[in-house]
């Protein structure tokens, strides 16, 4: 869609860019480009127009992109596919039927989104992602290694989010094991890990994390045992450097 595109070069631009410009870059015209900014700004961002400027996309740490996602993983050395959603009902299951799509080939992908309208948690219940201030993240491989194993894969995902948290915030995490990561008693994070085996062994594994990152407000019902990191630190820090890291 048109706006996507839109939304797609305001975030990769630094300073402003004219309505000239954008409907340059992706030939249609300068009307289209103003339909476009409006549908956006109707979604809720919060795009400046300045006469002889251009556009300007204010607050860009709020979104994520699979081109900022890219950039983070790249960052850390890592090269694989990432497919972004704006909003799905749950990355977990969109990197299931992603996974059966790919089979038998061999794979890394990460699956991320905004927000899913369906997330899902460990014992069928339900995860909530609100959007532009949450990750919901499923990293998805068919790791070489017998089925009985891959509860471990949960471990080393706690261990390797807790890392990338102490890393950006300078703040100790804690590691309700198997699949919770606390701070200050509260839950940040979960863990939702599933796996597709068959006779000859694991055919995927999905490894689902929801990062509360910067949520201001949680439900009467979670508060007393969910928090974020920005309320806990009052740091807001992007989200695709936690993911990347
Ligand atoms: C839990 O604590 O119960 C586990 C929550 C796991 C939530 C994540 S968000 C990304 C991925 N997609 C889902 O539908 N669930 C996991």
């Amino acid at each position: 869609m048109l706006k996507d595109e839109i939304l797609k070069i305001l975030l990769e631009q630094e300073g402003f860019l004219s309505g000239q410009e954008i409907s340059a870059a992706l030939r249609v015209s300068r009307t289209a480009v103003w339909k476009g900014v409006a549908a956006l700004r109707k979604e809720g961002y919060e795009i400046l127009a300045v006469n002889h400027r251009g556009y300007f996309l204010e607050n860009k740490e709020k979104f994520l992109s699979a081109e900022q996602i890219q950039k983070a993983l790249e960052e850390q050395g890592l090269f694989f596919d990432v497919i972004y959603e704006r909003q799905v009902d749950s990355t977990n299951r969109l990197a299931k039927s992603l996974a059966e799509e790919r089979l038998p080939g061999d794979f890394v992908f990460l699956a991320a989104a905004d927000t899913q309208t369906k997330g899902r948690g460990r014992r069928g219940r339900d995860w909530s992602s609100p959007a532009g201030e949450s990750i919901s993240m499923s990293l998805c491989f068919r790791p070489k290694i017998s089925p009985e194993l891959a509860p471990c894969l949960t471990l080393l995902a706690a261990l390797a989010m807790g890392e990338a948290i102490e890393e950006a915030y300078s703040i100790p995490i804690g590691i309700k094991w198997p699949n919770d990561l606390v701070l200050h008693g509260k839950k940040i994070c979960g863990i939702l890990t599933e796996m597709s085996a068959d006779l000859d062994g694991i055919r995927y594994v999905v490894c689902g994390l929801g990062v509360n990152v910067n949520i201001v407000e949680f439900p009467e019902e979670l508060s007393q045992t969910a928090t974020s990191l920005f309320l806990e630190t009052g740091k807001r820090v992007a989200r695709s450097q936690i993911i990347g890291a």
